[in-house]
Order: C-alpha cells, then sequence, then structure tokens
C-alpha cells in the first residue's frame, strides 16, 4: 500500500489527545459543538473521569487517553522506592481499567504498559518510568499510522458516492484522522466523496454533535439525518455504501459498535448495500469467539431522558445499551491497517494475526 498523504494534508484538526508537561491534554468532546476547548488532565482520577464522562470516547481514542494515563502517573509519582511506586502503577492500572467496558482498545493499550513494567522490573525505577512514557507515545503515534493506512485502503475499496456514518468515528474518536474518518478524507481529497450522510445517533448525539462538527470543518460535504431516515434515504437510493467503526471485532467477525449500527447493517441487507466496519488490530479481540461475549456498557438514563440538557420525557424506567453488536453475515469487509479482509472472517482475521 503506497501511502499518499500526510495526516495534515488531510484535516486542519490538531490530535485529540496529547502527553506535554506531565499533562494529559484532550479536546473536550462534551462543549462541541458549541466551543472547541483543550483541557489538560492532572491526575489519573481526572483522567478515567474524562473517559466515563464521555469528554474523551472513540475506542482508540480511549486507550491512548489510558496509556497517557499511566504516562502521568510516570512523570508525576512522587514515589522514590520501586515497589512503592508499583502499587501505585496498578491501582492506577485498576481505576483506568473500570472505566469503560466494551472498546478492547482501552485494556489493549493498558496491558501494552503493563507488560513493559513487568518484563523490565528489574531495571531502575527511573528506567520503568520512562519505558512507560515512551510506550505511551507509541501507543498515539501507532495509532495515526494505522489510520493512515486504514485511510487508502478504505479509500480504496468504497464506492465513488454517497457514503453514510453512523457515530462518530473520525479524527475525535482515535489520535488524529479517525479511522472512518480517515477513509473519508482520502475518499474527499481524492474526489470519490460525493456525499456524506451523518446519522445523528442517540441518545448521546456524536453523529449530530462530532461527526458533523469534525466533517463540516474539513470542507467535507454532509447532510445531517435523525437516526430513523436512515432506512428511507437507502429506500430512496441515496446511500452507495455504509462505514463505520468499531469498539470490538471478535474472531468470528462479528462486531460492537454504536448502539443503531446492528439496524443500519440489517437495512443495508434489504437495499444491497455494501457495508464496511474499518478499525485497527488493537480494536480485534482474536480471545472471544463470538459477538455475544462481547460486554455491552449501560449507560444513564438521563442520556435517553434528556436531549442537550433538556428533560424530553417523563421519570420512566429506561434501558440505555450504548453498543449492540453486528453479526458478520452484514459485513461486506473488515478494513484494518494491514488490508482488508473479505469472508471468511473467521480464516481470514485469523491470518492477520500470524
Ligand atoms: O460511546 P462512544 O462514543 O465511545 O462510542 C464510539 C463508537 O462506537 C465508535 O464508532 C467506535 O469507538 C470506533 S471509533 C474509531
Amino acid at each position: 500500500m503506497k501511502i499518499k498523504y500526510k495526516p495534515e494534508e488531510l484535516t486542519r484538526l490538531p490530535r485529540s489527545v496529547e502527553f506535554r508537561e506531565g499533562k494529559v491534554h484532550i479536546i473536550d468532546q462534551l462543549l462541541l459543538p458549541k466551543e472547541f476547548k483543550v483541557i489538560s488532565l492532572e491526575t489519573v482520577e481526572e483522567v478515567a473521569r474524562a473517559i466515563k464522562t464521555l469528554q474523551v470516547r472513540g475506542a482508540p481514542a480511549i486507550g491512548a487517553t489510558a496509556a497517557y494515563g499511566l504516562a502521568l502517573l510516570a512523570e508525576k509519582s512522587k514515589m522514590e522506592n520501586k515497589e512503592k511506586f508499583l502499587d501505585e502503577f496498578y491501582r492506577a492500572f485498576e481505576v483506568l481499567k473500570n472505566t469503560r467496558p466494551t472498546a478492547v482498545n482501552l485494556f489493549w493499550a493498558l496491558n501494552r504498559i503493563k507488560d513493559i513494567v513487568e518484563e523490565h522490573r528489574e531495571e531502575s525505577l527511573d528506567k520503568i518510568k520512562s519505558l512507560i512514557v515512551e510506550e505511551a507515545h507509541k501507543i498515539a503515534d501507532e495509532d495515526v499510522e494505522a489510520n493512515l493506512r486504514m485511510g487508502h485502503y478504505g479509500a480504496e475499496i468504497l464506492p465513488e458516492g454517497n457514503i453514510l456514518t453512523h457515530c462518530n468515528a473520525g479524527s475525535l474518536a482515535t489520535v488524529h484522522l479517525g479511522t472512518v474518518g480517515a477513509a473519508l478524507r482520502v475518499m474527499h481529497r481524492e474526489g470519490k466523496l460525493r456525499l456524506l450522510w451523518v446519522d445523528e445517533t442517540r441518545p448521546v448525539l456524536q453523529g449530530a454533535r462530532l461527526s458533523a462538527w469534525e466533517y463540516h470543518y474539513d470542507g467535507i460535504s454532509l447532510k445531517l439525518i435523525s437516526d430513523n431516515m436512515a432506512g428511507f434515504v437507502m429506500q430512496q437510493g441515496r446511500v452507495d455504501a455504509i462505514i463505520v467503526g468499531a469498539d470490538r471485532i471478535v474472531a468470528n467477525g462479528d462486531f460492537a459498535n454504536k448502539i443503531g449500527t446492528y439496524s443500519l447493517a440489517v437495512l443495508a441487507k434489504e437495499h444491497n448495500i455494501p457495508f464496511f466496519t474499518i478499525a485497527p488490530l488493537s480494536t480485534i479481540d482474536m480471545s472471544l469467539k463470538s459477538g455475544k461475549e462481547i460486554p455491552i456498557e449501560e449507560r444513564p438514563k438521563e442520556e435517553v431522558l434528556t436531549c442537550g440538557g433538556c428533560k424530553i420525557a417523563p421519570d420512566v424506567d429506561v434501558y440505555n445499551p450504548a453498543f449492540d453488536v453486528t453479526p458478520h453475515k452484514y459485513l461486506t469487509a473488515i478494513i484494518t491497517d494491514k488490508g482488508v479482509v473479505y469472508p471468511p472472517f473467521e480464516r481470514n482475521l485469523k491470518k492477520l494475526f500470524e
């Protein structure tokens, strides 16, 4: 795969998460689209809270932010005794691990740092601390490189025309560029993206607040629709392909993504529209055999009872799963940073890791 563009040729946005001067800097995604503000997080607890409350969200962004949470601890810790520092490290690891259950990138990133610490347990405390920071930066940089590769693969196989997306798998959901975001940006750059349909994505409105904002900011021509309009737009023949991100893809190709993805996949099949997911290898969890095993996060009822801070329903009982699972039979292909995977997914996903 020949990489034709640099990240700065594809987006005007800065990275969504960075680590500088002992602080984790994130774009506060709860303030968008009203306000673009970078905030700094100074403790592991602040990082965990930002992940839980969705100030930073999207599977790869959550992973990189958590890794930087451990980097922050390594730079800030006052512990001069190695064993005491390691106790503190494992406590922070647990706090970050218990923020959100579905996106596997969180556990992947935290475990990558834990493995480095355990491999170098005999080294000096200073060395261990600097290895933690180094690994966190690697995780973030590799995410950008993976997105760039996926973007090129995606733009090659997506049909020219009108594309529909759900939730936000754009730059904001990753360290930079996005997964879906990278593919759309390469297509846009090459004049292959006629129109982007953006699902608003109730209840938290990641499509309306974040995707519409970031793609519009980069000059991509789009139309925002409420989720219940997607079927009609497909029936009208105005969608050439659908592409969504993923929070966890398992060994047989089933995948969890933002609630509403499954309905889109079923509708796409009815209308013969190709349906893709795009994600880095860090989103693939080969330890689970089928989508039934993926833990699905349930979020506070206020997300459903309110919209933009206004109450829109009486105080009744609510069911609020943040994700759903799409069976692999609905997928045309999975776009990864190591290439495009076609059915049979069980066999072909395995090959990626060989
Ligand atoms: O609850 P969120 O906003 O973290 O959910 C995000 C999604 O479902 C994205 O599609 C997924 O994380 C992929 S991001 C590249």
